[in-house]
């Protein structure tokens, strides 16, 4: 049988580790994901993006699906797609601000099987 005062910092320790594997990303996504950032990122997907990407995401004859990618992984590249624009894609620079590029990515990177976390405006104001 242990001392008292292992048991009690036993418990801790098991605390400290059933905390780290599950407590803190929950709470990390809960902080990151704003709700309002989410709806704002709705409203300009559906204005801005659907019409080529789909109104979920899964593509169109004049854009790539967005659902499930890993190709939203990495930011900068993200970012510079939706200011510059590509092949075929438009720019956005000149039309949404660095808090709506943010927004409409952090909403893209965040639904239909993505689970990216969250774009910041300075990602957006750093790229331009
Ligand atoms: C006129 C159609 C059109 C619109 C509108 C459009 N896209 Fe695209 N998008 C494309 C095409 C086509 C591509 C494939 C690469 C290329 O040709 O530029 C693409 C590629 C992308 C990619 C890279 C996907 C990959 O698999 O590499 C992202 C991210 C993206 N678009 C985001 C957006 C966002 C965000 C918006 C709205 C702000 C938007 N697009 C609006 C047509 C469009």
């Amino acid at each position: 049988m242990p001392a008292p005062s292992q048991t009690t910092s036993e418990l801790k320790r098991l605390a400290a580790m059933v905390c780290t594997g599950l407590c803190l990303p929950g709470a990390a996504l809960a902080q990151d994901l704003d709700a309002e950032v989410m709806t704002a990122g709705t409203t300009l997907y559906q204005d801005f993006c659907a019409a080529c990407h789909g109104e979920q995401g899964s593509g169109t004859s004049s854009g790539p699906p967005l659902a499930t990618s890993s190709r939203l992984q990495n930011i900068d590249k993200l970012v510079g797609q939706t200011l510059d624009g590509g092949e075929y894609m438009p720019g956005f620079a000149f039309l949404l601000s660095d808090a709506e590029v943010s927004a409409v990515l952090t909403l893209i990177r965040n639904s239909w099987g993505n689970d990216f976390g969250p774009v910041q405006p300075t990602d957006a104001e750093r790229l331009r």
